[in-house]
């Protein structure tokens, strides 16, 4: 076995414990594990390591534990900020956790689901809608991404205004430590009160911290009743102004609210094949109203009709949709779904993941689109995401006919640009997608002092060697 960058004998230890399925060391084999899809970054490593048990995992975390080897933990890859792709020195090795994908036990009178890491979420979610249940957690990568990345990035998506991040959606963990020791922390209480939660020290440290293997996640009652509108609104206030209205009406029932600027639909019905604008006329801004609810009696259509009309009384909404089927209601979830896609085919793009407090999403759209295309003059700003978060994805589109790598090679001055006003206006640098690579030399400005300090304190009593997924989330 080529053993180059690997530690002498390490490879022939590891496939004693992995065997043939569980370690790939071909190049061909190795490299779909080496990039992101977003294509930031080409990383290296010496090897693929495929675990199949918690249990293997543990045996391989202490191997490398004991001969100093670096990990990069991966789930389905589908990071928005490189944080599972290991760097370019060919030193690490990747662990997959994509084989340890079972669904152990689902309990409909704790209302909870106990899954594997490497579950994707798609398929944890179908697995709780067989058993008459709704696991809510939603987003663009649910048909790859997978349940120990979900919870290691904390993930957001469409249903955090109702449902919260990831991490509210769990109960308990199941974590190989980075000594190698196995934490089984499955407990399936809606309380317990029992000193530090390391659970929620692993949720979101990005496997920097060990590797979730296992978690309790919680299940709701599946919807039985369901609306779905389309709605041009006369500005960002407009928007809010709608999410307000209904949520005044019945905040249990918005499932998602989320915003779209005119060119970002724009995009999306020019690049993706089956999307089209609802409406008759174009407009500078829309929103996707998701409702739902358990009570099959729940008038969700109603109540979209209702405040529908008043809004477009008070001149807020200009023109809307709501879905008259199953089927019409995907279609209109596409528009917003496609987004990234669309941005993707029409050529450079740079991701700002912001939040602020959801009053200030208004002026942060309207400065950041401002000084966006004061910094790059031709350049589209495509806000767009879930404003009923305060989560905005600010992102900005090249200027048409600009060399892609000539603007990308503006990253940096782009993200400082969004950074400065959400900075004013209380907000975070990163809502949903993490730290990763990408961000970590945001940290110390955003993050300095005495917080920074403690992060790092945690990382030095866990993870002593500085093995797990070195290079994220810390500078
Ligand atoms: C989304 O909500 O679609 C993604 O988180 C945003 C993105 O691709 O920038
Ligand atoms: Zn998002």
């Amino acid at each position: 076995m080529p053993d180059t960058n690997a530690p002498s004998g390490l490879l022939d230890r590891l496939s004693a414990i992995l065997g043939p399925r569980g370690l790939l060391t071909e190049p061909g084999d190795i490299a779909p594990h080496l990039s992101d899809w977003r294509g930031l970054y080409q990383g290296a490593a010496f090897a693929v390591a495929r675990p199949a048990s918690t249990e293997e995992v543990a045996a391989v975390v202490k191997l490398c534990a004991e001969t100093g080897t670096p990990i990069t933990v991966q789930g389905g890859n589908t990071s928005m900020v490189g944080g599972a792709v290991p760097d370019e020195s060919g030193r690490h090795l990747v662990l997959s956790l994509a084989r340890l994908n079972r669904v152990r036990a689902i309990d409909t009178m704790d209302m909870t689901m106990t899954v594997e890491a490497g579950l994707v979420l798609k398929a944890a979610q179908d697995a709780a809608e067989e058993a008459g249940c709704l696991f809510p957690l939603s987003l663009g990568a649910e048909g790859t991404a997978t349940i120990g990345g979900v919870l290691s990035t904390n993930a957001g998506g469409n249903t955090t205004v109702r449902y919260g991040n990831a991490r509210d959606l769990m109960l308990g963990l199941e974590a190989v430590l980075p000594d190698g020791s196995i934490w089984n922390g499955l407990r399936r209480l809606r309380k317990d009160n029992t000193g530090y939660a390391l659970r929620h020290l692993l949720v979101g440290a990005e496997g920097t911290l060990g590797i979730v293997t296992a978690a309790v996640l919680r299940l709701f009652p599946r919807p039985r009743d369901t609306a779905l509108a389309f709605i041009a609104v006369a500005d960002e206030e407009a928007a809010l102004g709608l999410f307000r209205r209904f949520r005044d009406r019945d905040e249990s029932a918005v499932r998602a609210f989320e915003y779209m600027s005119g060119i970002g639909v724009d995009l999306a019905v020019k690049h993706i094949e089956g999307v089209t604008l609802p409406l008759e006329t174009r407009a500078d801004h829309y929103v996707l109203v998701d409702l739902a609810s358990s009570r099959p009696d729940a008038g969700l259509r109603g109540l979209a009709e209702d405040v529908f009309g008043e809004a477009l009384e008070a001149g807020e909404a200009t023109d809307g949709v709501i879905a008259e089927s199953e089927a019409q209601a995907k279609k209109l979830w596409r528009i917003r779904e496609e987004h990234p896609e669309a941005q993707k085919r029409e050529g450079a793009s740079v991701k700002n993941d912001v939040s602020v407090p959801v009053s200030k999403v208004p002026e942060m759209i309207r400065r950041c689109s401002a000084a966006l295309v004061e910094l790059i003059p031709g350049s589209r700003p495509v806000p767009f995401g879930h404003i009923g978060d305060g989560n905005i994805h600010m992102n900005l589109e090249q200027p048409e006919g600009m060399d892609p790598a000539a603007f990308l090679a503006r990253s940096h001055d782009i993200m400082d640009c969004v950074n400065a006003i959400v900075r004013d206006l209380d907000g975070s640098f990163s809502a949903e997608h993490g730290i990763g690579r990408l961000k970590t030399d945001m940290m110390e400005e955003w993050r300095g002092g005495a917080e920074l300090a403690a992060m790092r304190a945690i990382k030095a009593a866990l993870d002593p060697k500085g093995l797990m997924n070195p290079g994220k989330v810390l500078p």
